[in-house]
């Protein structure tokens, strides 16, 4: 058992290295802001704070004032604010700022904020041009968790990914607010990967790229009631990029809006897989789109380095897709998008009562298939493609 509490640690935190308390089995931050409670053994917590307490099962209560943060007068006690360090040297290889790893029923909460300081970061982010690039940390990491609870906590201008999970289990997130500028390179709001029994609810996302990312290996994923935007909108994948990628099954999406957004639905692709997966049962039911430039889309030919055109086609095999009532405006005059890979079409997907109108109102959105038959029931706006 650990419980990290955090409040008004900015003093601390600010001058935070890995040298500040590196090592310390009981390091720890203290307070009212940010809670962070977890049962079971043999966990740890890994920040730049270095807060860790492997293979104990005793409950400890971690105080950062031991470390020398003060309770001044000046401090705003009731709301948790972390500072992350701008010094990217600090930083481990594909590390977060703040990991959570191997725990056992961890809640995290209390009203806090994570500030990851992205901006000095963001200049030097190269994934955009190249695909080897040096990943920046992501603000809070998720690792081999098992019954964890993330509610009422705000993550603000993360270097990179907000909040990312691997291989979590039983995941339950809410209330959760997480912002950077629309110009951010790679600030997905959560991105969830090999992870099962994922739920998130009633949170508030904007940022530079996906407000959500469903990567490979995923199961039992749901996402409802999120306010996306702007950002690139919820997604699928990318999928097919790497060799053994696991497959993609039961998630659903409801009750989102979605404003101002590059993405509705997406699901992405990449053409000349290494290997075949599949991408299958995922339902995105009650979407509200504002202003979108592509309420929904499929494309599986997703490259964004070089052209594709050349490229072998995607072996990510999508089936059983279900979209229903997406309704609001488009901003570009094709709201639906659906091109599917010439190697493996895909199978049942399904678009009921959709009804998107271009925003520019001058003529009615239209849809754009290949390599899909497409099974329409109730209302299509657009129309259908023939
Ligand atoms: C996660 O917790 C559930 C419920 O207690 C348990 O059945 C399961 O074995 C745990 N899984 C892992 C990977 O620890
Ligand atoms: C999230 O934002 C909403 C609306 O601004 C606010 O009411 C709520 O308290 C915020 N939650 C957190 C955890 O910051
Ligand atoms: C499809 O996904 C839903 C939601 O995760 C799940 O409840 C259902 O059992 C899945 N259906 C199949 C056929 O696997
Ligand atoms: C639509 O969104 C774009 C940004 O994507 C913005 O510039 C524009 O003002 C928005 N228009 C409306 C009518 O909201």
């Amino acid at each position: 058992m650990f419980t990290l509490f955090c409040f008004d640690v900015l003093p601390v935190v600010q001058g935070l290295g890995a040298d500040t308390v590196a090592g310390s089995s009981s390091a720890s931050v203290s307070g009212s802001g940010i809670v962070a409670r977890g049962g079971g053994g043999g966990g740890e917590i890994r920040s730049l704070l270095h807060l860790q307490q492997k293979g104990s099962s005793s409950s400890a209560l971690f105080n950062v004032k031991s470390f020398g943060a003060q309770a001044n007068g000046h401090a705003d006690d009731t709301k948790g604010y972390l500072k992350a360090t701008t010094d990217l040297s600090k930083y481990g290889s594909s590390a977060g700022w703040v990991e959570f790893g191997w725990v056992e029923g961890l809640t995290l909460t209390g009203g806090g904020t994570f500030d990851g300081q992205g901006a000095k970061a963001w200049p030097y982010n190269k994934c955009s041009i190249d695909s080897s690039c040096k990943l920046l940390p992501t603000n809070l990491k998720f690792v081999a968790m098992n019954k964890t609870v993330v509610r009422g906590i705000r993550s603000l201008n993360s270097k990179f990914f907000h909040l990312a999970l691997v291989e979590c289990k039983n995941f339950k997130g809410s209330e959760i607010n997480i912002s950077a500028p629309a110009n951010s390179p790679n600030t997905d709001g959560i991105h969830i990967e090999r992870s099962s029994s994922v739920y998130f609810s009633r949170s508030l996302i904007g940022t530079g790229d996906d407000c959500i990312s469903v990567g490979q290996g995923n199961s039992q994923v749901t996402v409802t009631s999120i306010t996306c935007g702007p950002g690139h909108g919820i997604s699928v994948g990318s999928l097919g990029r790497y060799p053994n990628e696991g497959d993609v099954r039961g998630l659903v999406v409801r009750d989102c809006t979605m404003t101002g957004t590059m993405n509705g639905i997406r699901i992405k692709t990449w053409p000349n897989s290494p290997d075949q997966s599949a991408a299958t049962n995922m339902t995105f039911e009650n979407i509200v789109m504002n202003n979108v430039t592509n309420p929904i889309i499929i494309d599986q030919e997703y490259c964004p380095f070089t052209s594709c055109a050349s490229l072998a086609p995607s072996r990510v095999k999508l089936s059983d897709i279900y979209f229903k009532k997406i309704r609001g405006t488009s901003s570009s005059a094709v709201a639906v998008t659906l091109e599917c890979s010439k190697g493996i079409p895909c199978q049942n997907i399904y678009l009921e009562d959709v009804h998107l109108d271009f925003l520019s109102g001058e003529k009615t959105a239209t849809s754009s298939c290949r390599n899909v038959k497409v099974k329409y029931i109730g209302t299509q706006i657009p129309p259908p493609c023939t």
